[in-house]
């Protein structure tokens, strides 16, 4: 039996001469009567291997069902291509048809399709140039942000997905329970009785790892996750998901300063990254998708990002000549045209925000002496607006107490937190990415939709 080669290791060290055996999925046949020419993907690399069929040597009704879309099994002669366009290409011997499909009704013909077709067609979308381009390079981000933490000694933690607190307390989470929504049953005072619930208490999906990142911090000193998180906004925008993933570090003994400095190696690290490892997929979307992108994506390399704080920021939005469609002020917060402004048009490169009103950020962060405002960052990226936001934590245990009672979160939902504040507490800091708004940045498309295989979004949960 004869070993499949991927089409990628035939075409980075082609051994003319020998014999290949390549699987895959056609994506064009063109020719004559005498002679086929099909383009074969099979996935490993944006490019396609070019297989030539000479009609005589193949039975006519195969040869028939090969259309875009079937999947075949070629075994053939690797030989320097003839044509233009290629260099080699596979002198097929055999070919053995595993799957064929129907040229009237494969939903994903060869012309241009849009973004919103696809998305309705997403279990199919994967076989695209530019959707398996996005998730080769989605693939090696993730890949490259465990590299990083490795190496740089951080521990992945695994934090919980179901969870008895909200992190961000924000109240956008998805409840979860075994109740039978029918007949909920009540307490006295009409409150829902979650005593005989599965967790015999109120639970959702986690929307940060977070708080218990934390908790691994004050322990193995430098942590990160990297999982799923679930809001339940409803923000129809091309940069939120209701499920997305989250790489959040959490490290001991880090200020806001290092908080940034990391936060700023660490993405620059993952575009060098990219533009070393993804070339082919780069290339691809930098000629389909967007001219800019491989000159963005050096630019954000190449300079340092600006780091100001949140009221120089708004001094400057509010003596900006611009119409904003929202109104800037001390204490509200920023929106996404007043963030890409700054980026975009003032400073043009990316932003660090900091010392943000303690009165639009979350209870955890640390409190600073002017008593109005907290040690909060946000790096802000261009075309993407928030791509990380973080904080130092505020590690006194009475100032912590004080804000939650002041913003009424349960006590008994965080008890657990609080300890850590009673008990060797320390100063230490971490940040969240949206590996979404991530990989927006690094592939160039322009909606978060289409970066993520099936995306998660108010009244859509196909596939
Ligand atoms: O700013 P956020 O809400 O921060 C946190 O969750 C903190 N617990 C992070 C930390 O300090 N450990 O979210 C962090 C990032 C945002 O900057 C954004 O990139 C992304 O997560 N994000 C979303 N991405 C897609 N869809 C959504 N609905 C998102 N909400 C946040
Ligand atoms: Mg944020």
């Amino acid at each position: 039996m004869m070993k499949r080669t991927k089409v990628k290791s035939l075409l980075s060290s082609p051994a003319l001469g020998t014999e290949v055996l390549v699987k895959g999925w056609v994506r064009t046949k063109r020719g004559n009567k005498n002679i086929l020419f099909i383009a074969l993907n099979d996935g490993s690399t944006i490019n396609n291997i070019q297989v030539v069929a000479e009609a005589a040597s193949f039975d006519e009704n195969i040869l028939k069902d090969i259309t875009t879309g079937a999947c075949i099994a070629v075994k053939g002669k690797l030989i320097e291509s003839q044509g233009q366009g290629q260099n080699i290409e596979i002198s097929a011997a055999e070919i053995e048809l595993y799957g064929k499909s129907d040229a009237e009704t494969y939903p994903l013909q060869k012309k241009g399709h849009s973004m919103e077709f696809l998305r309705e067609i997403a279990y199919f979308r994967p076989r695209t140039n530019t959707f398996s381009a996005v998730l080769r390079i989605r693939h090696a981000m993730a890949f490259a942000i465990h590299k990083y933490f490795n190496d740089k000694g951080f521990f992945y933690l695994h934090t919980p997905i179901i969870t008895g607190s909200d992190a961000e307390g924000a109240g956008e989470m998805f409840h979860v329970t075994t109740m039978d929504l029918t007949k909920v049953p009540r307490n006295a005072d009409n409150s829902v009785d979650y005593s005989g619930d599965f967790f015999g208490k109120p639970t959702n999906l986690t929307v940060s790892g977070q708080l218990e990142g934390e908790l691994g911090a004050l322990a193995l000193g430098d942590i990160y996750t990297f999982g799923p998180t679930f809001r339940a906004e409803n923000s129809n925008t091309p940069r939120h998901l209701a499920e997305f993933w989250m790489i959040e570090p959490e490290m001991a003994f880090y200020d806001l300063n290092d908080n940034m400095d990391l936060a700023e190696e660490f993405v620059k690290y993952l575009i060098r990254y990219a533009l070393d490892n993804c070339s082919d997929d780069l290339d691809f979307l930098n000629n389909m998708i967007d001219k800019t992108l491989l000159d963005r994506l050096k630019f954000v390399l190449e300079n340092q990002f600006v780091r100001i704080t949140y009221t120089e920021a708004v001094t400057i939005l509010t003596a900006s000549e611009k119409k904003w469609e929202y109104k800037v002020g001390w204490g509200t917060d920023l929106q996404a045209e007043h963030e890409r402004y700054l980026v975009e048009e003032h400073f043009k490169r990316p932003v660090i925000l900091t010392d943000y009103p303690k009165s639009i950020k979350a209870f955890y962060m640390k409190q600073n002496d002017d008593g109005k405002t907290v040690r909060a960052m946000d790096v802000l990226f261009p075309g993407i607006g928030e791509i990380i936001g973080g904080s130092q934590r505020e590690e006194n245990y009475e100032k912590l107490l004080k804000r939650i009672q002041e913003l009424k979160i349960p006590e008994k939902d965080l008890w657990w937190y609080l300890e850590t504040r009673k008990f060797g507490t320390a100063p230490h800091s971490g940040f969240g990415l949206g590996f979404e708004r991530l990989i927006l940045f690094v592939t160039g498309m322009l909606n978060i939709r289409d970066v993520i295989p099936f995306p998660r979004t108010p009244k859509n949960a196909e596939f």
